[in-house]
């Protein structure tokens, strides 16, 4: 990072004041204007982080222009192609692909973790049946930090390492105990002689009744869409991890705020939300009536699995899912599923509708996640838990990069403050 230009503010009736501009290794050059407080009394507005960096990152970078991906400099479709989702879990926390010693260390320390303490299967009993599974999640791993009290030691490397094996192992078994759950039934032992996510499968599908067998080409699926939603820049559940963490906060509680942030349908709950939508709309002939709807300013409904805050072409990651759920369909013989259908065409005629082309709005990883996950028989609910599952590695891998950045200082955004001015309290009578 560089900073050899400058750039000036001219405030009416004051001195110029200059400030740094930092150029990165990609993306736009930041003013840096951390000192724009002390030198002018003044602070930016950016509601919603439109034109602000809050940090500087080594993880993952995005350019929304040319719909390209990058996990430490590798371009997803190449890690979609060549790696497991392990192999990226490791990539994203070290900033280096393994080798394949490293890799077979750290499978093994993966697999050796990923039973949760008996205890917490207890836990699940206090929520109600019917709960959403995300809410489940969000209990469950904020309870593993009342599990883990040595994980508070930040300043000790190994430990913090340990935190980011042991909720990468644990996570597919609180996942999986989530849908045992909602469905009654018993929860499954992870198996250790299987690799992660045929193991997430066997503890999502499996029962005690009968062996279950993985379908490798299912596995394969859901691996690549761990891979493909295991990072994303300073996202809204990203930036809320931070946060969190900023305050010295336990790990796994910090974890949990992200989880509870993924959940809303503009962000990590948009794969449900998406999925909901197709099933109302349910024919391809009232597809032009929902159009009409999500171009209609009075009108509340979104295109669900549309737009990105930073794709303003294409979302790299939509590209391979289209494809992972053309597989996926063909091997269940589900080709001519009705949803897919009627998924493409709303992407086909959404992606001609001037609105949509006007205003960049192209279907995003969200729109076809749901459609694999449900020919899969993962239900609806269940979709932003995956979404969990995945993104923890990448929650972690930046909580790491937060919590050892030496320019690191508790997360406080100010404010410009439009409420009522100073006032006294009046007697209860006169109010
Ligand atoms: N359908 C119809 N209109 C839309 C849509 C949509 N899906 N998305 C954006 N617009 C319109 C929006 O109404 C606004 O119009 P106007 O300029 O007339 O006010 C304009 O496009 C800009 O939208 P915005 O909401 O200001 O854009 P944003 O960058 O703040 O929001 C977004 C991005 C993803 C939240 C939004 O596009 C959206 O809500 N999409 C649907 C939900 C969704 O699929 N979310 C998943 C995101 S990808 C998964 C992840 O990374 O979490």
């Amino acid at each position: 990072m560089t900073s050899e230009r400058k750039a000036t503010l001219i405030i009416e009736g004051r001195e110029p004041v200059e400030f740094p501009i930092l150029t990165p290794v990609h993306g736009n050059d930041c003013i840096d204007i951390r000192t724009l407080g002390a030198k002018t009394g003044l602070f930016t507005y950016d509601s919603g982080f439109l034109s602000t960096a809050s940090c500087s990152s080594t993880i993952t970078f995005i350019d929304g222009d040319k719909g390209e991906l990058l996990y430490r400099g590798y371009p997803i479709e190449q890690l979609a192609e060549k790696c497991e989702f392990l192999d990226v879990a490791y990539l994203l926390r070290n900033g280096e692909l393994p080798d394949a010693e490293q890799k077979k260390t750290f499978v093994n320390i993966i697999k050796t973790h990923t039973m949760i303490h008996e205890q917490m299967a207890r836990f699940y009993q206090g929520f109600r049946r019917d709960a959403h599974p995300m809410a489940v999640m969000v209990g469950v791993v904020g309870a593993l930090s009342a599990f883990y009290h040595e994980a508070e030691d930040f300043s000790d490397a190994t430990q913090r390492s340990i935190n980011f094996n042991r909720i990468v192992a644990k996570l597919p078994t609180i996942v999986a105990m989530a849908y045992k759950y909602s469905m009654g039934e018993p929860f499954m032992y992870p198996r250790n002689d299987l690799p992660y996510t045929a193991n997430f499968m066997h503890m999502m599908f499996g029962t005690p009744c009968e062996k279950y067998e993985p379908n490798p080409v299912l596995v394969h699926a859901l691996d690549t869409i761990f891979t493909l939603h295991a990072d994303h820049e300073q996202n809204a559940s990203t930036s809320t991890v931070r946060l969190a963490g900023s305050s010295g906060a336990n790990p796994y509680a910090c974890i949990s705020a992200g989880i509870g942030c993924l959940w809303g349908p503009a962000h990590g709950g948009a794969n449900e939300a998406c999925l909901k939508m197709l099933e109302e709309i349910g024919d391809v002939s009232r597809v032009p009536e929902y159009i009409k709807r999500a171009k209609d300013k009075n009108d509340p409904f979104k295109l669900m699995g549309f737009g990105h805050r930073v794709y303003k072409n294409f979302d790299p990651r939509a590209k391979l899912m289209r494809k992972i759920c053309s597989n996926v369909l063909q091997e269940l013989g589900l080709e001519n599923d009705r949803l897919f259908k009627l998924a493409l065409e709303l992407e086909r005629i959404a992606l001609e509708d001037e609105y949509f082309v006007e205003k960049k709005l192209y279907p995003n990883v969200d729109f076809y996640s749901g459609i694999v996950q449900k020919a899969m028989g993962i239900p609806t609910s269940m979709f932003t838990c995956i979404f969990a599952l995945a993104r923890t590695v990448g929650w972690m891998a930046q909580w790491e990069e937060m919590i050892t950045d030496s320019e690191q200082k508790i997360g406080r955004p100010r404010q410009l403050y439009v409420g009522a001015p100073r006032r006294d309290v009046p007697p209860i009578d006169q109010r």
